[in-house]
């Protein structure tokens, strides 16, 4: 598959089979999140590994598009830093999309199936702070649902020629 083929690939999956993720392919999902480009390389990440059922029940009783935590063997949740960089508060949450980006492009490649789980609300922060005991100082920024897909989606490019733009808006 070229590159290009596994863009399109990349599709969200909510179901998963009930095998674990093994570690080496975490250690995989986890080289290649940090590879992601970021502000001045400042890297203000941190990726908390999920496994524990009880946790992961917890967390799909608790957000509301989260369901899918039931069945997932593992969630990555990412986390921004922003004492890790001196630029700008809001490139963390930009830093924070390549790396996650990253994990979902990687999941492709070894052939597991993910889905990325916003956290947008205060209670959605305080949620993910409760149950992986995140400090103040440090923004959940998602969490990512990964397993062994139990379904299959098409590859498709949703190319819009209405949302783009030559030259100027
Ligand atoms: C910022 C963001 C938040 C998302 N939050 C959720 C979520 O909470 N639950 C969910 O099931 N999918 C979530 N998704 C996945 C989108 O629903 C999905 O990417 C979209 O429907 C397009 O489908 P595709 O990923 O298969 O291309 C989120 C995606 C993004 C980028």
């Amino acid at each position: 598959m070229d590159e290009l083929e596994a863009i399109f690939a990349r599709r969200s999956i909510r179901k998963y089979t009930s095998d674990p993720v093994a570690d080496t392919d975490i250690n995989q999902l986890l080289e290649a999140a940090m590879a992601a480009p970021s502000g001045g390389n400042r890297k203000p990440w941190h990726f908390i590994i999920i496994k524990d059922r009880v946790t992961l029940n917890n967390l799909a009783e608790n957000h509301p598009y989260g369901k899918m935590l039931y069945e997932a063997p593992l969630c990555i949740a990412v986390c921004g830093d922003p004492s890790l960089t001196p630029l700008p508060r809001n490139f963390v949450p930009q830093d924070c999309s390549a790396a996650t980006m990253n994990i979902l492009h990687a999941a492709v490649a070894l052939g597991l199936g993910a889905v990325w789980i916003g956290l947008a609300l205060d209670e959605h922060f305080d949620m993910a702070r409760k149950y992986l005991g995140i400090p103040e100082n440090i923004i959940p920024h998602n969490l990512i649902a990964i397993g062994h897909p139990a379904e299959q989606k098409e590859p498709r490019t949703q190319y819009d020629e209405m949302r783009i733009h030559n030259e100027k808006w």
